[in-house]
């Protein structure tokens, strides 16, 4: 569910109609519900609450991967979630919105000595070490530094699964995680070590699952796991679930529930007495965004093919031409009239930037208002400026009230990220 609904004939966000936002910030712009990002939070709070008995005192860490803006991140840091981190960038964000460190997890499967240093140093919840190579030279780092940081080891069940082949973590080839065996022996290698504190084990098998038996497989493998290494006489605390339920893009309904994915994860670990943690992203975010575009033209070919040129493109929305992920055009102000198809395009010179094709739509017009729907989660943040374009502008809105929460660049702030070289200057003699 969203806060995304038509109001008097004209789609509003919350309290705010959509047209207003377009006249006062222009185009393309995300527009983030406040509303919607609480009611999810609070319906996967609710769920892990209610089975405290078997997942403990668990934590929620918002994949800032998703949605890295700084309003959003503060809006779900009031709530008391945590944040999934991937960068010494993200752990900067989530620490700069609020999230207190030890609310935050630090993931990846490329961290430098300097992301390490720095994460240990803000006294980060734990990291999770994906690899032998870098456990020794996280050892190294903390060794240096007289810290002992808390890790997880985050395992390769070798269950890959997700909405596309290009978001799948978990699977044999795949670059993340250290296999089980593997695992087990890093495992004992980490508690060896004086340098750190292995605390548990992670997973995330990848994204958009829309079934709960890839995930369950994955839990019951770090279920073994557990038992395992108790076994064999090391502390088992946590267990990091990872991210990856799906979430309704199109108005399909058979989607695992929160409260079924939840109550699966407490059957699974049900006695084991661990402290779980979840890492979701788009379960939280996508829904909660849109992007809102306005129509440039309707080009009209002979042949009856009807482009929708749009003022977005794949620079600012790349999941279409990424995963050829489905993402649902909502006119802001349907016209009367016979709906009809049309491809939606954006206005980049490449081939790649186009949204969908066939969508029947209501008739349009240039400077028409759309949406593309549940926009929230990888959407701003995998925008760029390609064809020079300036970076999106993103509008978080709470009831009645918004705010202009990642402002559009001018082009003289874009130029000014680019000092020219000083041969190149004017009267350097390079003019031509
Ligand atoms: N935890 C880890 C370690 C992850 O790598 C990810 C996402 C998540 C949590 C959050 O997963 P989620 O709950 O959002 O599925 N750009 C792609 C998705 C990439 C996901 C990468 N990892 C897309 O637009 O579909």
């Amino acid at each position: 569910m969203h806060h995304f609904v038509e109001i008097d004939g004209a789609l509003h966000a919350e309290d705010v109609p959509l047209t207003a936002l377009a006249e006062a910030v222009g185009t393309p712009t995300y527009v983030y519900s406040t509303a919607t990002l609480t009611r999810h939070y609070g319906l996967l709070r609710d769920a892990v609450d209610a089975n405290r008995d078997a997942l403990g005192d668990a934590l929620i860490a918002f994949a800032v991967k998703a949605n890295a803006n700084l309003s959003v991140l503060a809006t779900l840091a009031r709530l008391g979630c945590g944040a999934d981190t991937v960068s010494e960038g993200e752990i900067r964000r989530a620490l700069a919105a609020g999230v207190p460190a030890d609310r935050i997890i630090f993931s990846g499967v490329g961290k430098t000595d300097a992301e390490l240093t720095f994460a240990v140093n803000a006294g980060v919840r734990q990291i999770n070490v994906e690899s032998s190579a870098e456990l020794d030279r996280l050892v190294a780092v903390a060794a240096g530094l007289g810290a002992t940081p808390e890790i997880a080891v985050r395992v390769n069940p070798k269950i890959g699964a997700g909405g596309h082949a290009r978001i799948t973590t978990g699977g044999e080839g795949d670059k993340f995680g250290v296999p089980v065996e593997e695992a087990m022996a890093l495992y004992a290698r980490a508690s060896a070590s004086p340098h750190v504190t292995p605390v548990g084990l992670a997973c995330h098998i990848g994204s958009q699952i829309t079934t709960l038996e890839p995930l369950e497989a994955a839990f019951r493998t770090l279920r073994q796991m557990t038992e395992r290494l108790r076994a064999e006489g090391h502390a088992v605390t946590r267990l990091d679930l990872g991210g990856g339920l799906g979430v309704p893009y199109h108005s399909r309904t058979d989607l695992p529930s929160i409260e079924a994915y939840v109550a699966m994860a407490s059957r699974v670990l049900d006695g084991l007495k661990v402290e779980a943690a979840f890492e979701p992203g788009r379960l939280l975010a996508a829904n909660a965004g849109v992007l809102l575009s306005r129509v440039i033209q309707v080009n009209e070919r002979g042949d009856g093919r009807r482009f929708l040129v749009l003022d977005a493109g794949m620079n600012d929305l790349m999941r279409p031409a990424l995963y050829d992920a489905f993402h649902d055009l909502v006119p802001v102000r349907p016209r009367e009239g016979e709906p009809r198809l049309y491809d939606l395009v954006g206005p980049i010179c490449e081939s790649t930037d186009i949204f969908a094709r066939d969508r029947m739509l209501p008739p349009m017009q240039a400077s028409d208002l759309v949406t593309f729907m549940g926009a929230g989660a990888y959407g701003a943040v995998l925008a760029s400026e390609y064809n020079s374009r300036p970076l999106v502008a993103e509008v978080l809105v709470d009831g009645d009230r918004w705010a202009v929460v990642r402002a559009r660049p001018t082009y003289d702030e874009m130029w000014a990220r680019e000092p020219r070289a000083d041969w190149l200057h004017p009267g350097s003699g390079a003019e031509i």
